[in-house]
């Protein structure tokens, strides 16, 4: 038998158009900051980019809030990628220190859901261990 636990759960609801006023602010500084390279690159295909990328903002937060850290020198913006498959399905990768605060935490799965209005994106994350 499986004997996984859910390890934590979080949330977070994004502004798109605070996320739009940083993009026209600080551009690149804020995208390079925030983002990995799939994460913008993936927006830059889509025709309002600041709304995956309010989506993806929102799934590094509910990750925070999951992991009990918020975002910081545990768990830096840069610590988790948003991926998607081919179906557009997304999936978390964890990097660097947020990659070692996975490990230590014994997560092995994580699961996340993005959802959008005209306005606002939301995300949700679950981190599974055995
Ligand atoms: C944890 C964090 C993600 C909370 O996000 P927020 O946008 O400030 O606040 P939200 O309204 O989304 O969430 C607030 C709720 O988060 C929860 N929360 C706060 N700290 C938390 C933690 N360490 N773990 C889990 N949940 C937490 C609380 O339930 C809180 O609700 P309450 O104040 O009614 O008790 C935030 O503190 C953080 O680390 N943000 C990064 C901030 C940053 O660097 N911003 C710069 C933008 S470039």
């Amino acid at each position: 038998m499986n004997h996984e636990q859910i390890l934590g759960l979080g949330m977070d609801l994004v502004e798109i158009d605070r996320i739009q006023q940083s993009l026209d602010r600080f551009g690149d500084r804020f995208l390079e900051k925030i983002f990995h390279p799939s994460e913008i690159e993936y927006a830059r295909t889509q025709s309002r980019p600041a709304l995956p990328l309010a989506a993806r903002f929102a799934a590094k937060e509910a990750a925070s809030k999951a992991f009990g850290t918020g975002i910081g020198e545990s768990l830096p913006w840069l610590g988790l990628e948003v991926c998607r498959r081919s179906t557009g399905e997304p999936f978390l990768r964890f990097h660097h220190a947020g990659a070692t605060l996975a490990q230590t935490r014994g997560v092995t799965r994580s699961l996340v859901t993005l959802t959008h209005t005209r306005t606002h994106s939301a995300a949700t994350v679950i981190l599974i261990g055995p």
